[in-house]
C-alpha cells in the first residue's frame, strides 16, 4: 500500500467514524424528543438517608454509592456534600482528624463545609437539597448545587 492509499483508507475511516459518532448522536436526540430516556422521577431521586433521631450531631456519614456525604453539624444542622471534586469530577476523601475532605487526583482539599482550602479546585463542593419528610432526612439527588461559597443558608434545620 502506498501513501496516497494509506492517506484515502485514513480519511475514508475518519468520514465513517464522523458518521457512525453523527448516526449515535442523532438516534440520541430523537430519542429525547419522543421520550425514550426520560428521566427518573423527581421522587426516584429522593434518597431516605434515615431517621433524623438517628444521627449524631458533629459526625459525617457517608453514602458513597450515592456519592454524597451528610454532615450533621453541631448545632443540628445538616449539609449534603456531592463527593465529586468540583476541580476535574474525582471522588474526594475524607481525612476524620483534619476533618478534610482531600481529592487523591490533584490534592485540592475541602473543609467540613466542602469551601476550598487548597486548589486547583476554585469552587466549593456541590451540595444536594435536603428535606425532613414522615421524620426521614431524605435528599434530594436529582441536581447537585453548585456554590460559590459557603452560606448559612445553605445548611437544613429541622424545627
Ligand atoms: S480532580 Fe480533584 S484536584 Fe483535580
Amino acid at each position: 500500500m502506498d501513501f496516497k492509499e494509506k492517506s484515502i483508507s485514513r480519511k475514508r475511516f475518519i468520514k465513517k467514524a464522523l458518521l457512525a459518532v453523527l448516526t449515535i448522536e442523532v438516534f440520541w436526540l430523537l430519542g429525547r424528543f419522543f421520550g425514550f430516556h426520560k428521566g427518573k422521577k423527581r421522587t426516584d431521586k429522593l434518597f431516605d438517608a434515615g431517621s433524623i433521631q438517628s444521627f449524631e450531631k458533629g459526625k459525617f456519614y457517608f453514602y458513597r454509592s450515592q456519592g454524597f456525604c451528610l454532615y450533621c453539624l453541631d448545632d443540628g444542622g445538616f449539609l449534603a456534600m456531592d463527593l465529586k471534586c468540583t476541580h476535574l469530577g474525582c471522588k474526594v476523601n475524607f481525612d476524620r482528624e483534619s476533618q478534610r475532605f482531600i481529592c487523591p487526583c490533584h490534592s485540592s482539599a475541602f473543609n467540613a463545609m466542602g469551601e476550598v482550602l487548597s486548589s486547583p479546585a476554585y469552587r466549593p463542593l456541590d451540595l444536594y437539597v435536603v428535606m425532613l419528610e414522615d421524620n426521614r432526612l431524605k435528599v434530594d439527588l436529582s441536581k447537585a448545587v453548585k456554590r460559590s461559597d459557603f452560606n448559612i443558608k445553605q445548611i437544613f434545620y429541622h424545627s
